[in-house]
């Protein structure tokens, strides 16, 4: 007999036929008589529940259906007398295809703090919490990919080794075969890269924004969807050394183009997860809730649902950087002191702090912050006429801050090469750059999605290391 997926019992097994499933034990109780096995396979949150009877099967075999154990059962669907459960299979085979020592195994049927299981993340795909996260992160994956097709984008693989650093912000790993106790060096004493791997200095990418910009020059729609790599050392939750960005580019497009697609796509990408991720929401939201239990009422975040439906249904407030300086310049933490950065006035960055401020205190609606100083941004970005700021763009969203980062670029070459002499950017390692604006150059825009930014928001989720299987943090590269 072919194995069925417990999500397709579920959804569409019919009582009285008989099913073959197979999956990992949950929980197991029951009398003398009868055992009960709750039994997940990952296809769905929740467990089939198998019945199985004592006398039948015998003590020895039923004693190795432990939490964490892999069956295989054979039986026919009835409709079950127990509350939380349409139907059962009432088992008539069952085999133990792999043990478990209750004694060995970390995770017990009982709640686990997402502390410990971040320390067994090789295990934890196995709690409710983290398979209907990674299924609602493929959900999301899927969904990037719809909409730019619908859209006519093409997705372009942009390279992962790079010599350039997009962002100009020097947070890169070095990608290098040179044996580093015996580095070759140079006359003048620095080290000579032209005998590493490349023939030059080499790091893994922080955006595949540049090569992006190039294919955009041709292909006019088009976005990546790749992992990057930033060697910040800041630990906090919302930064991961290495994460996955959506950067979509597009020709002919302005700063206000830039805005309505970025707008379209976060609602686009959570009414998808609203539409298709119900059962995997809904405990996620019960989850945020028992988490959040002994808060007080005015730190506690919003229903899950309710805040991804508030998202989806309104605007965006729109406004430029100069004008949020004033709000917070003016606002009450800043006047109580109660920001740990205080802003001062015009020129400030925008600590997550501040961001979360516009966003669930002042607007309480996302905000999209536009032409920030030219200072604090990257060199690409197109110089307004005011020479002092660049057409910006930063989305803020509730309890993540930034989740999207973007612009119109600067296309005129002379403005763009003056740029880089500015912010000491090599201008003669990026001629390839610099070519699109000397053939053919049009005005451009685009913008980088934080998947696991995302992944938070959408799943309600506190730290980014939960959302993403693997994390990469400062000090952790465990599994
Ligand atoms: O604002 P960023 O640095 O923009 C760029 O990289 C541009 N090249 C994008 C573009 O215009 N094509 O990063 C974009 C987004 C941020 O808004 C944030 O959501 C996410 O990437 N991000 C991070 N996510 C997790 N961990 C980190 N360390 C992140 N740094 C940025
Ligand atoms: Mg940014």
């Amino acid at each position: 007999m072919r194995r069925t997926k417990i999500s397709d019992i579920l959804k569409t097994g019919e009582v009285g036929e008989e099913y073959l499933v197979k999956g990992w034990v949950r929980t197991r109780r029951g009398s003398r008589q009868v055992n009960f096995i709750a039994l997940n396979d990952g296809s769905v949150i929740h467990n089939l529940q198998i019945v199985a009877d004592v006398e039948k099967f015998g003590e020895d075999l039923l004693r190795r259906a432990t939490t964490g154990a892999s069956l295989a059962i054979t039986g026919k669907l009835s409709p079950s007398q127990g509350s939380g459960q349409k139907v059962e299979m009432l088992a008539e085979k069952l085999e133990v295809l792999g043990d478990c020592d209750p004694n060995a195994y970390p995770l017990q049927p009982k709640k686990h703090s997402l502390e410990f299981l971040r320390e067994k993340a090789h295990l934890r795909f196995r709690t409710s919490t983290f398979s209907a996260i990674a299924r609602v992160r493929h959900a999301m994956i899927f969904a990037v990919h719809n909409f730019f097709t619908s859209k006519g984008f093409v997705n372009i693989h942009t390279p992962i080794i790079t010599a350039s650093d997009a962002e100009g912000a020097g947070e890169m790993f070095q990608v290098t075969t040179m044996d580093l106790n015996q580095l070759p060096k140079k006359e003048d004493g620095g080290i000579d890269f032209s005998k590493d791997f490349f023939g030059k200095a080499t790091n893994l990418t922080v955006s595949g924004q540049l090569e992006g910009e190039l294919a955009a020059m041709g292909l006019a729609d088009i976005y990546t969807f790749g992992p990057t790599f930033r060697a910040e050392n800041s630990n906090t939750t919302r930064h991961l050394a290495e994460f996955w960005m959506i950067e979509p580019e597009m020709a002919f497009y302005d700063l206000n183009d830039n805005m309505d697609l970025a707008e379209e796509f976060l609602k686009y990408l959570i009414r998808y997860a609203l539409d298709h991720c119900q059962d995997d929401l809904d405990f996620l939201s019960k989850r945020l809730l028992e988490e959040e239990k002994n808060k007080k009422a005015e730190e506690r975040s919003m229903e899950l649902l309710e805040k991804l439906r508030f998202v989806v249904e309104n605007e965006f407030v729109r406004l430029t950087y100069t004008e949020a300086i004033q709000i917070l310049k003016d606002s009450k933490p800043n006047k109580k002191k109660q920001f740990k950065y205080p802003i001062e006035g015009y020129g400030a960055d925008l600590q997550s702090e501040h961001e979360r401020f516009l966003v669930e205190k002042h607007f309480k609606k996302p905000v999209v912050l536009t032409d920030y100083p030219k200072e604090i941004k990257a060199f690409y970005m197109k110089l307004n006429e005011d020479h002092k700021t660049v057409r910006a763009m930063d989305v803020l969203f509730p309890q993540i801050g930034e989740i999207i980062g973007g612009s119109q670029r600067e296309e005129n070459y002379d403005k763009l090469l003056a740029r880089m002499e500015e912010m000491d950017i090599p201008a003669e390692e990026m001629w390839w750059y610099l070519d699109t604006r000397r053939f053919g150059a049009v005005p451009h825009s685009g913008f980088g999605l934080g998947f696991e930014r995302l992944m938070l928001f959408v799943t309600g989720m506190g730290n980014i290391r939960d959302v993403i299987p693997f994390p990469r943090t400062p000090k952790s590269a465990e599994f």
